[in-house]
């Protein structure tokens, strides 16, 4: 950077500490050490004092706070991939500039929609609860007991087919499912035919023809409820849905109705509407073994955490050195 003074740079949450010490070297960095989730007042402090505000998806960073931020408030470096929680069009009007941490955390988390796909037609996570609850002690092999569905042979119906769509299909691929997919744009005939994929125009179509759908779309008001209830019974009858996207997407109200109605089998969800809270209807579900919840952990490794971190310093740096930082998320 060529300014001599450090911007100063207030970050929402605790981050691993190789990113925190390179943050205290290189910026006027105010770490959040014990991790607790700022407050709006705490927020609204920040935006109107700091140049640099570093939020993540816990943090809801609107209209109203970016209004209450000072005119040296320069660049909102969000610590995600996700930019839901910001509202872009009004940091534009205010001159500011929001950056994301975009490709670092697309292996994992396609490694965990995978482990979704698989994990609950094969009821893994209730087999492993099986033998917690029970202390180890359990009948033994049966060759009638914890029967699932079969994973390879199935059609997988993918929703976003952008660079986490991608990596969701090429794993699903693998483990002989077929590639469908419904995106904004076709994806290119060399990436179609690497994968095999069937390109659906509309979505309602798509729905009607796959077993296993994965949501992997970003949140936008567009695709607010995109599973809505209507689209939710277009799926097949014992078809299976995977949510490592965003809660927004899905309409939970209809899918736990089609859930307990018995239309769709299963899904594995790991977000949810209102983060951090979750249905307690969908959490009924689990306990009946016909859903599987995690805690908003796709991306949760310690790899695309430092990752995410090396991105937000290099757009930081790079946007005091004058220079359009690499991940500038426009309007
Ligand atoms: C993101 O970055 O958008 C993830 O959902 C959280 O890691």
């Amino acid at each position: 950077m060529t300014n001599k003074k450090k911007p100063t740079v207030y970050i929402t949450r605790t981050l691993p500490d190789v990113v925190e010490t390179r943050m205290r070297e290189l910026f006027d960095a105010e770490l959040n050490v014990d991790d607790r989730p700022r407050s709006r007042a705490e927020l609204e402090n920040a935006v109107a004092r700091v140049d640099v505000l570093v939020p993540t998806v816990t943090d809801r960073i609107d209209a109203a706070l970016i209004e209450a931020a000072g005119p040296q408030l320069k660049l909102i470096a969000t610590f995600s991939n996700g930019t839901d929680h910001i509202d872009i069009e009004a940091a534009s009007r205010r001159g500011i500039t929001v950056t994301n941490t975009p490709n670092v955390l697309t292996e994992d988390t396609a490694d965990m929609a995978m482990a979704l796909i698989l994990a609950v037609p094969r009821r893994l996570a209730e087999g492993a609860r099986i033998l917690t609850d029970r202390k180890g002690d359990w009948e033994g092999w049966s060759p009638t007991w914890m029967l699932g569905h079969r994973v390879g042979g199935k059609r997988l119906g993918i929703i976003g087919m952008g660079r986490i769509g991608t990596a969701v299909a090429r794993r699903a691929k693998a483990f002989g499912l077929s590639i469908h997919y419904h995106n904004r744009n076709r994806v290119s005939l060399q990436t179609e035919e690497a994968l095999e994929a069937t390109y659906w125009d509309s979505l309602d179509q798509m729905l009607a023809r796959v077993d296993i759908v994965s949501i992997n779309c970003p949140s936008t008001p567009a695709t607010y409820h995109l599973m809505s209830a209507r689209r939710l019974a277009l799926m097949r009858p014992g078809s299976y849905i995977v949510n490592t996207a965003r809660g927004g997407v899905m309409d939970e109200t209809a899918l736990i109705k089609c859930i307990r109605e018995g239309s769709i089998a299963g899904a594995g969800l790991d977000v949810f509407e209102n983060e951090p809270l979750v249905n307690p209807k969908l959490l009924k579900l689990a306990h009946e073994n016909k859903v599987v919840l995690l805690p908003h952990m796709s991306s949760a490794t310690i790899e695309s955490r430092i990752e995410m971190g090396e991105k937000v310093i290099i757009n930081i740096r790079t946007y005091f050195d004058g220079h359009r930082p690499p991940d500038r998320v426009l309007p």
